[in-house]
């Protein structure tokens, strides 16, 4: 198994361990279609399409109606090396996210109505929204932390209109939107106008620092990155740089699918180190993104198994919370200037490269 990880590493460029091709093949036992199979193990997109592509070409798995089995001797090698697939047990009620919104079926509702014209997701800004559920979970859970009524929030990026949801929930004091797609930002003025809601949308590319009349304005910010580290590092520091001092509180989602726990593990370093912030929550699989058209259209059309329309919202990130400590974290985002990268290996849409024309 070491060996074989090895060359999937050297083929991937993501680090890659026997553990790893263990968690594909333990998902394997229980699951066919090929965004299950990521879902469940766990490893990032490209990993999980290189690994069972190996693994086919070595016998032990099979591609049929572009579903995945394991043949015999990919039976034989699962028994031998004691995998054992997982056993999924979290609690159906509340959709795994530890946090109930049954209380607020009338956000929700409202939510539902408003949201119904809301503007498309396009790839050119790697966008994909979450299910009306989360975006009403996401208020859930910074009111069940006390971090949104009466309080001041700041929202990084919207393309699930969390900032609507925010207003329509009579919660918060104020909203303060910074978007960089325009249609977004015109959407959610229409909205807030209408309905009269707290909520101010600006047109703004977080590759700038916050505008100085943003800076330590907020008691929470929210904000959903792309996962590359120096993406990730970008929003975190910008949403940093908005909140007012000690006991103020962070929300982003981080995926499996789009980052490996060496990326997680870097990350991490840095949010208690440079940042000197502490992590309260991590809630696996809180926020479930809607399968977005594009889908497979920006992915590797090369294996079979990929190009399949999946059966459920399969894209799944951890919610965040951080929280500071005292008036000592990071603050000096005009040290973080620059475009951030927007795309490594782990990317789902990294594997357009292996596109072929058809
Ligand atoms: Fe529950």
């Amino acid at each position: 198994m070491e060996a074989y990880a090895a060359e999937l590493t050297k083929r991937t460029g993501i680090p890659i361990t026997s553990a790893d091709l263990k968690k594909v093949l333990g998902a394997l036992a229980c699951a066919k279609e090929f965004w299950h199979i990521t879902h469940l193990s766990g490893r990032p997109f490209n990993v999980v399409a290189e690994s069972l592509k190996f693994f086919a070409e070595r016998g032990w798995v099979k591609v049929e109606n572009q579903h995945l089995e394991l043949t015999p001797a990919g039976r034989k090698l699962v028994d031998e090396q004691g995998i054992k697939p997982p056993i999924e047990s979290g609690c159906k009620a509340c959709n795994r996210r530890g946090i109930s919104i049954e209380r607020w079926q009338d956000l929700l509702n409202r939510f539902k109505e408003v949201v119904a014209e809301r503007p498309l997701p396009i790839i050119d800004y790697d966008q994909g929204f979450v299910t009306e559920e989360t975006t009403v979970a996401r208020i859930a859970l910074m009111a069940d932390r006390g971090d949104i009524q009466g309080k001041d929030l700041l929202v990084l990026g919207d393309d699930d209109l969390v900032s609507l949801a925010a207003g329509l929930s009579g919660l918060p004091r104020r909203v303060v939107v910074l978007e960089v797609d325009e249609r977004l930002v015109n959407f959610i003025r229409q909205v807030a106008e209408k309905e009269n809601l707290p909520v101010e949308a600006h047109i703004f590319d977080l590759v700038h620092p916050l505008p100085a009349e943003l800076r330590r304005q907020f008691d929470t910010f929210l904000t959903d990155p792309p996962e590359t580290l120096e993406a990730l590092a970008i929003f975190i520091g910008r949403g940093l740089s908005g909140l007012k001092g000690a006991g103020c509180a962070g929300y982003f989602g981080l995926t499996r699918a789009e980052s490996s726990l060496t990326k997680w593990r870097a990350f991490q370093a840095q949010l208690t180190g440079q940042f000197n912030v502490v992590i309260t929550d991590i809630i696996h699989d809180f926020n479930e993104y809607v399968n977005w058209d594009y889908l497979l259209e920006s992915v590797r059309n090369d294996l079979s198994f990929v190009q399949t329309w999946p059966r459920y919202n399969w894209y799944r990130s951890a919610m965040f919370r951080i929280e500071t400590v005292d008036d000592n974290f990071f603050r000096h985002e005009e040290e973080m200037k620059g475009a951030p990268l927007y795309e490594d290996q782990e990317a789902l849409i990294f594997t357009r490269r292996f596109r072929k024309e058809q």
